[in-house]
């Protein structure tokens, strides 16, 4: 606890943002309502970046009701390996991600624990009865393609896939971290599922230290492996991706998990309306210091009626985002 508050003490000083500013002067003002469910419901996220050309995970099949759940086998029929997950779920949880299947009934996590179909048929349930959804509400549970690691992250991570986050406030990326999956977490990539944080250059992809569970560290605690100064591949497509995803849900505020797939490439997982505010301790500095920047930025080229295109956004943040001075 003291260092958690020693923690976030030392970022007062680096602009950190709070919870209740994050909400006020972020969220409510620059995200508009009716431009949630974009983001809060994966199935219309999906929707909408595969009519802009944005690659997602391939969704084999939606599960809405209790009767569905017996169309299971065929959506899963051709598939060795898929992940279920709850359309409107967050932090990770209720996602099963299955690795591999034997015979018809069972099935291996990523973690390697034996799931019987029976257990998934009972996940299935939980989902579309609201169990992880925002509010309890009823939910549809996804069938969708599992993401297969790029091999660069064998040895700074541990099962399961990374994934990287980027903040991007009107469509100016302002702060990236990659996070890893641990033992803990399930093969999720989640930071309250207990993955690490790693923050990353914006300018070059290159990491930096991490974060677990609030306190800065520099080894995956269970491979022991430096988690810094290591190049992330296909940088600029990741900073474009994430940039356009302003113009793709229309929201001011956002934080978007990108994947890089070893067959795909880089795939756009999910958005997140309500990004956590854990990335400034990862990358050791403050999202109000950055986001002022922009605010700034934008107000005078407002002054000179001017609007700028994805590739003037992601030059601006590269310039003035970069930490390691563009190496
Ligand atoms: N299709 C997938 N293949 C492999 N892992 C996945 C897949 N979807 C999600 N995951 C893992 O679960 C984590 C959370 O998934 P995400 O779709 O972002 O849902 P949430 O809203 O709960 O964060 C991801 O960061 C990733 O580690
Ligand atoms: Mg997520």
């Amino acid at each position: 606890m003291i260092s958690l508050i020693n923690t976030w003490k030392n970022l007062r000083k680096k602009g950190v943002m709070g919870i209740n500013q994050r909400n006020a002067d972020y969220i409510l003002k620059y995200n508009n309502r009716r431009n949630y469910p974009y983001v809060d419901d994966k199935i219309l996220t999906k929707m909408r970046a595969i009519e802009a050309g944005i690659s997602v995970p391939e969704m084999y099949g939606i599960i809405r009701t209790e009767h569905d759940i017996s169309k299971f086998d065929e959506i899963i029929k051709d598939h060795r390996d898929f992940v279920i997950k709850p359309a409107q779920g967050s932090g990770g949880d209720g996602i099963i991600v299955i690795a591999d299947r034997y015979e018809k009934d069972r099935f291996k996590t990523v973690s390697g624990k034996l799931v019987l179909h029976s257990e998934l048929e009972y996940q299935l349930s939980n989902i579309i009865t609201g169990l992880y959804s925002l509010g309890g509400m009823r939910d549809n549970a996804i069938v969708e393609y599992r993401v297969k690691p790029d091999p660069i992250f064998k040895s700074i991570s541990y099962e399961g896939v990374p994934d990287i986050r980027i903040i991007v406030l009107l469509g100016y990326p302002i702060m990236a971290m990659l996070r890893l999956p641990t033992r803990q977490s399930n093969g999720k990539a989640n930071l309250h599922q207990g993955a690490i944080g790693v923050g990353v250059d914006l300018a070059t992809g290159i990491t930096l230290n991490g974060s677990w569970f609030n306190e800065q560290i520099s080894r995956h605690p269970d491979t022991d492996n430096i988690v810094s100064n290591i190049q992330l591949p296909l940088w600029p497509k990741f900073i474009e991706l994430a940039t356009r995803c302003y113009e793709l849900v229309d929201l001011g505020y956002i934080g978007v998990d990108l994947v890089l797939d070893k067959d795909k490439g880089p795939l756009i997982l999910e958005l997140n309306a309500r990004p956590g505010l854990n990335i400034q301790i990862a990358n050791d500095v403050g999202l109000h210091q950055r986001a002022s920047i922009v605010e700034q930025h934008i107000a005078e080229l407002k002054k000179a009626n001017k609007t700028e295109t994805v590739q003037q956004r992601i030059k601006f943040s590269m310039k003035h985002f970069s930490v390691l001075g563009g190496r």
